[in-house]
């Protein structure tokens, strides 16, 4: 297998980030939860995209690339930190986003202004009409250009957390679970093959906060990455586990998402977003409930992040 640091990475983020212990929560739900905080990655306001970035960007940047292109919905956390990425390397952005959810200059939407962002909104359904805009505009500038997948999460965005999976084991609690958001896949992909390789007790749990296919996408996902690493390892349907965690739509806050926030922000003093982790906070609520978790067990929760959501679509 191909050693993670022999792919080329940029720099953008603060490696390790910490696993803190939740005390409280742990009190209440009888096992032991802590709280990988990629919220701090370091990076504009932090989140889970910035360890995705640094494989991408760097991909860019071996293209000879000088501006960037990504795409997501209006308040995509994604689509911001891309352009905090480029900003840090001296590399152009522009987002174009599909007019879809809070659209106004609020949450990521006030941070893209601040950084003085091209954002173009796109009245569509369709990815392939955004792919297809991005490379008109492309051949309109004449630059060398590199198109970054919605969420990072193609294999080489996917490395990201394959790596981060390597960090929480150099950190050396072992982790009977870990549960993080899918929205659009890289990370529990990233998470479930990187257990696989170096987290071997540990059970990768998928919150779902969209409606796509994910027992098809996750997988599918995982063999690339694989494959990119040369990994010898066989994917099945054992290696990672999915719930539905969607609520009322994509970017819609839920009920019990929104609980699950203010859960996290009045026993630990933590902020989750209402359309990522506070989804996927109520999926491991949901869990506890239902007795997966023995008093012995040590539960991981990845905060990806999500700040800027907050601020937009509020709870
Ligand atoms: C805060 C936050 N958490 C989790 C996710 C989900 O990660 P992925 O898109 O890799 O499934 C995202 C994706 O946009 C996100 O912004």
């Amino acid at each position: 297998m191909k050693n993670l640091d022999s792919f080329p990475r940029v720099s953008l983020g603060v490696f390790p980030t910490p696993i803190q212990k939740l005390p409280n929560i742990s009190r209440l739900l009888h096992t032991n939860v802590y709280v990988k905080r990629d919220d701090l990655t370091g990076l504009g306001l932090g989140g889970n995209k910035t360890r995705k970035l640094e494989y991408l960007m760097a991909d860019a940047k071996e293209h000879g690339a000088k501006l960037v292109f990504t795409t997501g919905g209006a308040q995509s956390n994604h689509a911001m930190l891309t352009a905090a990425a480029a900003a840090r390397l001296g590399m152009e952005a522009i987002l174009i986003l599909k007019k879809r959810g809070v659209t106004e200059r609020v949450g990521n939407r006030l941070l893209e202004h601040l950084m003085g962002t091209e954002v173009i909104f796109l009245d569509t359904d369709s990815y392939a009409d955004v792919y297809d805009e991005m490379d008109r505009i492309g051949a309109e500038r004449g630059v060398p250009y590199y198109k970054i997948p919605c969420g990072g999460s193609n294999a080489i965005g996917t490395l990201g957390y394959v790596r981060c999976a390597r960090e929480i084991s150099e950190q050396g609690i072992p982790f009977d679970h870990l549960i993080c958001a899918e929205g659009s896949g890289g990370t529990m992909a990233g998470l479930a093959l990187g257990a696989k390789l170096f987290l071997p007790g540990t059970k990768v749990h998928g919150m779902m906060v969209d409606t796509d296919p994910f027992d098809v996408i996750t997988p599918a996902l995982m063999r690339e990455t694989a494959a990119l690493l040369e990994a010898d390892v066989r994917i099945g349907t054992d290696d990672f586990d999915l719930r539905d965690m969607c609520g009322p739509g994509y970017a819609v806050a839920s009920e019990e998402g929104n609980a699950a926030v203010r859960l996290m922000a009045g026993q630990e003093g933590l902020f989750l977003d209402p359309v990522y982790t506070g989804k996927a906070f109520a999926g491991l609520l949901d869990m506890a409930e239902e007795g997966a978790f023995r008093e012995t067990d040590r539960v991981l929760f990845l905060h990806s992040g999500g700040a800027g959501g907050l601020f937009a679509v509020g709870t």
